[in-house]
């Protein structure tokens, strides 16, 4: 087990970020943090530890689990077992669940300590680090929540070997996200450089591709940490597009299969106005295809206005205005409004 970062907190604090070796070794070290422990897991993440803590809470899979109801059930467990303030509320799982738990630790006695063990990559370099707790409500994505940091997190690549390669494949399109982000293009590279290891999941490769990506993430939430400068907001690249995209398609399409379809757009759309050097948006676009990713969609006649009142509804408007991100260069994102024509244009290149 290696420390890869301590990440600065308000206050002095820091969450450290752990590499773990093994399953085994990822146990070892559950058990040697002294404190009451309260694991939370979903029915597809209670697999991965040899066995089932006693203290532990196994809530069902997926986002439309992410509500008020499976707080109640956290909270109520670590009532019933007496967890104090000082006790560890731990999870197990993907970002849904880490989501949750720290939301909750967030609340249980005005904030109890939390450990992060994400299960999926895009949990590992997207929702580990930042801060952001929180529960869906009503229609609402991600709107009840907290800013909680963990005091730990522990990224264990061996638990991402019974990940379906759809589910592997959302976390790239984040992954590949933070690669554009980067202004010294070491990810960018490494992406480029390591296609097929890392589609095959080579563990050594796979740990290396996390480190760089959450090295991005800690970049923009050190800058912004609660997305009031303008700078987090640029972690969104691609979700503008691709959150309507998602809407629109009813949610049969994946979260990062929406986001690499959303990039391929911003780096359209960026092109249309000048923002975007043509070479570059066709370089990101490939490397975006070249994981397999569909960047070739087009919005048809049909679908047009469903889909622009899905981007009006986009939850990152200032003024009135939807602002996306765009690309001027590697690692120089800006947020921008756009006529409603370029995003038409960009969406069906008519
Ligand atoms: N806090 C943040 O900063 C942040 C950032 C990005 C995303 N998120 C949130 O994360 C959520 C998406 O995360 P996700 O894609 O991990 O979704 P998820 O937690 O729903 O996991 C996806 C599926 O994979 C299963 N799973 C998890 N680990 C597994 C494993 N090792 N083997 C087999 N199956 C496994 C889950 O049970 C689930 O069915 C969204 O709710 C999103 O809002 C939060």
């Amino acid at each position: 087990m290696n420390k890869l970062f301590s990440v600065p907190l308000k206050g002095g604090n820091v969450t450290d970020v752990f590499n773990v070796d093994s399953i085994d070794e990822l146990c070892a070290y559950l058990e040697s943090v002294r404190a009451d422990k309260l694991y939370v897991f979903d029915t597809n993440t209670a697999q991965i530890l040899p066995s089932l803590p006693a203290r532990s809470i196994v809530l069902p899979s997926g986002e439309k689990e992410k509500r008020w109801a499976s707080i109640d059930r956290i909270l109520s467990r670590a009532l019933s077992l007496g967890m104090a303030r000082d006790s560890i509320f731990v999870a197990i799982g993907g970002g849904v669940i880490l989501d949750m738990t720290a939301f909750a630790a967030s609340v249980y006695m005005r904030g109890s300590r939390c450990i992060l063990v994400p299960t999926t990559l895009l949990s590992a370099v997207d929702a580990t680090l930042g801060g952001k707790t929180g529960i869906d409500y009503g229609d609402a994505k991600n709107i009840v929540g907290t800013f909680y940091p963990a005091e730990s997190v522990l990224i264990a690549p061996d638990t991402l070997s019974t990940l379906s390669d759809r589910e592997f494949r959302c976390g790239l399109g984040e992954v590949i996200k933070h690669a554009f982000l980067s202004e010294d293009r070491r990810l960018y590279q490494f992406l480029s450089d390591n296609k097929d290891r890392i589609l095959k999941r080579d563990k050594g490769v796979v740990s290396e591709m996390i480190k760089l990506s959450l090295e991005v993430k800690i970049h923009y939430i050190t800058l912004d940490p609660e997305e009031k400068k303008g700078i987090r907001s640029c972690l969104n690249l691609g979700h503008t597009f691709g959150h309507a995209l998602e809407a629109m398609k009813g949610y049969g399409i994946s979260h990062g299969e929406g986001v690499a379809w959303g990039m391929a757009r911003a780096f359209e759309a960026g092109a249309a106005i000048g923002i975007t050097p043509i070479s570059y948006r066709d370089e990101c676009i490939a490397l975006i295809k070249s994981y397999g990713f569909d960047t070739d969609y087009k919005i048809c006649a049909s679908e047009m206005s469903r889909f622009m009142d899905a981007i009006g509804k986009d939850k990152k408007k200032k003024g009135g205005a939807v602002r996306f991100v765009l690309m001027e260069e590697n690692g120089k994102p800006c947020l921008l409004p756009l006529e409603n024509d370029t995003v038409k244009y960009a969406v069906s290149n008519d």
